[in-house]
């Protein structure tokens, strides 16, 4: 069905935000290109990227993404982001506790000054460094149930739940 390929029916602004090295870029990337980079560069200010996915009762979602800088000198740009977003997706790496404190303070800040009805989700990235892992699946469970977010551990390397988070955010909105 070309007409529902052509014309998505609902546009989605997502915002990530989360530590610099956290992995937010390679995620965007392979749930746009179906690409991981080894060697990704630190985004500066913030990337654009878009993607549409049919789901399972045959809609479509057309996710308009902004890929923030997670570098401490780019902190002040966030809200020109997360304002405008009905999702935004906090990411951590599984490997960090600093950068699990950080996703803390993400969700306290969408909680003052994001739109009081945006959906919020929870990502423990790097999934696939098990062995290195300092923060518990359980730590992420407690802290997104705590605020009411969707959770999710992925691997942009391996792929294993890229996809998944995106179809739960579109099936989790109004
Ligand atoms: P900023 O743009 O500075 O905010 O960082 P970022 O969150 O966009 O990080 P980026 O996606 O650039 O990834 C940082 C590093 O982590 C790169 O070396 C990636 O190859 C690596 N990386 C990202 N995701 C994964 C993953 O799921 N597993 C593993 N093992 N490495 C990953
Ligand atoms: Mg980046």
């Amino acid at each position: 069905d070309t007409d529902i390929a052509v014309s998505p029916k609902h546009h989605l602004q997502l915002v990530l935000l989360g530590d610099s090295g956290v992995g937010k870029s390679c995620i965007v990337l392979r749930f746009v290109r179906g690409q991981f980079d080894p060697t990704s560069k630190v985004t500066i200010g913030a990337s654009f990227l878009s993607q549409t996915i049919a789901l399972q009762d045959s809609t479509t979602v057309k996710f308009e993404i902004w890929d923030t800088a997670g570098q401490e000198r780019y902190a002040a740009l966030a809200p020109l982001y997360y304002r405008g977003a009905a999702v935004a997706v906090v990411v951590y790496d599984i490997t960090s506790p600093e950068s699990f404190a950080k996703a803390q303070y993400w969700v306290k800040e969408l909680q003052k000054h994001g739109s009081p009805d945006i959906v919020m989700a929870l990502v423990g990235n790097k999934a696939d460094l098990d062995e290195k892992r300092e923060v518990t699946t359980q730590d992420g469970i407690d802290c997104a149930e705590k605020n009411g977010m969707f959770f999710i551990e992925t691997s942009a390397k391996t792929a294993d739940n890229i996809n998944q988070l995106f179809e739960e955010i579109a099936k989790r909105l109004p």
